[in-house]
């Protein structure tokens, strides 16, 4: 996600300085080439041969000192960098930024930087809600530095509130969302829907399949690190919003349908990527049927096709991609789908292949076109796969366009 680009992480002096060891680590992970800067005070917390250890880089905390290399002096650091993190960020460095005071390396190369400065603040919540720190919050926000919020919970003075350093993915998710990826789904609106659906037998039992969400979040969270407005709507899963997304809950297929919708008008791509039930109960029992009566007969119906509505009603120069899953005639299945549902892209899922499908977290596609283009197969985590089908729906939408 972020190889080659250049990071400068900034330390201030909180005790969540600790975290930013994390913070580092998973930067590196990511392939980016980490340079750190602590602060003095950050120094009394966490020693830097920590981030030294983790980046492999010497750590910077004195401006005077003799520059170890000249591409660390603060000059060279600042016109480098892909992005900043400031994380922990104290009251004291958000304020000497918002003041425009440059008294140490810290404050000095954030100041003569170019690059997206990210700034998580972490301090007592007294502090963190103190009218000084809102307003310069309040500034530097409308002078496009990007804040994350605080968590709340218990803070280590003893107090419950907001004021905690969020976890390290959530702060590099937010680096990626900033850096990782060229925007070139800006301004497009993607709905993308995601995990199964429940169908109601009664109050405490339904119909259900195995699918995890895990496709159909990573395509959403692949769209907003491109840039598009994405609205993901999910059925029941486990996982939580991929950052930046507009995440719409639901419950059965007749939600799905109703939410799907709302959206499906002004979107420019459609991914639907959601494992519908085809079949639900014709009638779920308003109470819990008892298990000393006689074994039930469910009678089901079939569930509305909301793929089949989409296509019926595709707006000109909108991109409809569907996916479809079988145990057997995969492509004939697929290709019959594509046509009768005016599609035009289809990621057909062979559920005999290993590592494939529901769960796991890589998955084989083969994508076939409406447009009549050439047919393959991607292979990988299941990223690769959701950025691959973005990539060509996009495709797709802009040759409707006459954009090629
Ligand atoms: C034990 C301890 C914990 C502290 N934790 C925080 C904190 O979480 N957030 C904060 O803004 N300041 C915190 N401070 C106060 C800062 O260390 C202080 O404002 C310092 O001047 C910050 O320097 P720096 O911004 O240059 O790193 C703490 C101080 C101590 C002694």
């Amino acid at each position: 996600m972020l190889k080659g680009k250049n990071i400068v992480l900034c330390v201030s002096g909180g005790i969540a300085a600790y975290k930013a060891a994390g913070v580092a680590s998973s930067l590196v992970k990511l392939g980016a080439r980490v340079d750190v800067i602590m602060t003095r005070h950050a120094c009394e917390f966490v020693a830097p041969l920590t981030f030294r250890s983790i980046t492999k880089t010497p750590v910077v905390t004195d401006m005077f000192a003799e520059p170890m290399t000249l591409e660390i002096e603060h000059i060279s650091l600042a016109q480098r960098a892909d992005a900043f993190v400031i994380a922990p960020a104290t009251a004291n460095v958000i304020g000497k930024i918002a003041g425009g005071i440059a008294d140490d390396m810290l404050s000095t190369t954030v100041m003569a930087t170019r690059a997206p400065v990210i700034i998580a603040p972490a301090m007592n919540t007294n502090m963190y809600e103190n009218p000084i720190v809102q307003e310069n919050i309040k500034k530097l926000s409308s002078l496009g530095y990007i804040f994350i919020e605080p968590d709340s919970g218990r803070l280590a003075c003893g107090a419950d509130g907001k004021g905690r350093l969020p976890e390290p993915e959530a702060i590099v998710e937010r680096v990626c969302l900033e850096i990782a990826r060229e925007k070139d789904l800006a301004g497009l609106k993607v709905l993308v829907t995601a995990g199964p659906t429940r169908e109601a037998i009664d109050p405490v039992r339904f119909i259900s399949n195995y699918s995890t969400g895990k496709m159909g979040y990573a395509v959403a969270r692949m769209a907003s690190l491109r840039g598009a407005e994405v609205t993901l709507v999910s059925g029941p899963t486990a996982l939580s919003a991929p950052m930046g997304v507009k995440l719409v809950r639901v419950n059965s297929a007749e939600d799905m349908y109703t939410a799907v919708t709302d959206f499906s008008r002004e979107a420019d791509i459609i991914v639907k990527t959601a494992a519908v039930a085809d079949f639900r109960p014709a009638a779920a029992n308003e109470n819990k049927i008892k298990k000393d009566g006689s074994v039930p007969e469910i009678k089901l119906e079939k569930t509305r096709d909301i793929l089949a509505e989409l296509g019926k009603n595709k707006p000109a120069g909108q991109a409809l991609v569907g996916f479809c899953m079988e145990t057997e005639e995969l492509i004939a299945s697929a290709e019959k789908k594509l046509k009768s549902k005016n599609l035009d892209i289809i990621a057909a899922n062979d559920l005999n292949t290993p590592n494939v499908g529901f769960a796991a977290d890589t998955n084989t596609v083969a994508l076939l076109f409406a447009d009549g283009s050439r047919s393959y197969t991607v292979s990988g985590k299941k990223e690769h796969v959701a950025d691959t089908i973005l990539s060509e729906a996009l495709r797709v939408w802009k040759d409707k366009r006459g954009e090629a």
